[in-house]
């Protein structure tokens, strides 16, 4: 199982080191064997651990440049990341990240042989429209994707569910699920509103991986939580 904590704009380089310490000990003390994978802001990049792989939230597609407040890959190969989320609701809707500059980001790093996490899920119009609205729509955020990457990672993170306290259902879950691993068979995450509560019923669920994790992941000891119940879940091979 693959567990992602999204750190979004939260966390200082100083908090962020602890954190990791926290989290690092936790993954020791309990043997983990899952992937664990933490996205903490730009400022607070560092080289992966042992059992923590470090990805960028965010890079321009390109080495280097003239790309005000971004950066690029120069930049990450200083800490020797090469882990990125790429497509992130936030990044498309808040920050206006279209189709084009994603699949832009996704070309760029996958030439360079990045893991790529590539988010993609519908926003609540769409989900009101119905199952098929909702699968014509992630269709098109995968168009132009390479679904035969190695690297690529899935996650799927209805728009609404995100930061909202409100999951998905079981049942949106396993049907969204089970048609996106139809089209793309990879590691295929569910991310919104994962949390303590409801972090067993999800990750148990057929057709997901594992989870990308917002908010229940910014302190340590709730991540660590969710990382200790994924523990104990064996699921069948798929
Ligand atoms: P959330 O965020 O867990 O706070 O809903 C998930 C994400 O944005 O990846």
């Amino acid at each position: 199982m693959i567990l992602a904590a999204n750190l979004k704009t939260n966390h200082t380089r100083a908090s962020a080191a602890s954190y990791l310490d926290e989290v690092s000990d936790f993954i020791a003390k309990k043997e983990i064997a899952d992937q664990i994978v933490v996205f903490p802001p730009a400022t607070a990049l560092c080289p992966s651990r042992e059992k923590i792989t470090i990805g960028a939230q965010n890079a321009w597609s390109v080495e280097n440049g003239s790309f005000t407040g971004e950066i690029g890959s120069d930049q990450l190969d200083e800490f020797d990341v090469k882990t990125i989320l790429i497509g992130h609701s936030e990044r498309r809707h808040i920050l206006g990240e279209g189709l084009d500059i994603i699949k832009r980001k996704f070309d760029f790093f996958a030439s360079l042989e990045y893991e790529i996490f590539f988010c993609i899920g519908e926003p609540i119009e769409i989900k009101e429209a119905g199952f098929e609205a909702v699968m014509t729509y992630v269709e098109r955020q995968l168009d132009g994707i390479d679904l035969s990457y190695p690297s690529l990672v899935l996650a799927y993170e209805p728009v609404w569910a995100i930061g909202s306290g409100k999951a998905a259902t079981s049942d949106d879950i396993l049907s969204v699920h089970s048609a996106i691993k139809h089209i793309c068979d990879k590691p295929l995450l569910y991310g919104g509103s994962v949390k303590k509560e409801n972090a067993g019923n999800i990750l148990s669920l057929e057709g997901v991986d594992g989870a990308l994790i917002g908010t229940a992941s910014w302190q340590s000891d709730r991540f660590c939580e969710i990382i200790d119940i994924a523990k104990k879940i064996e699921k069948p091979k798929e």
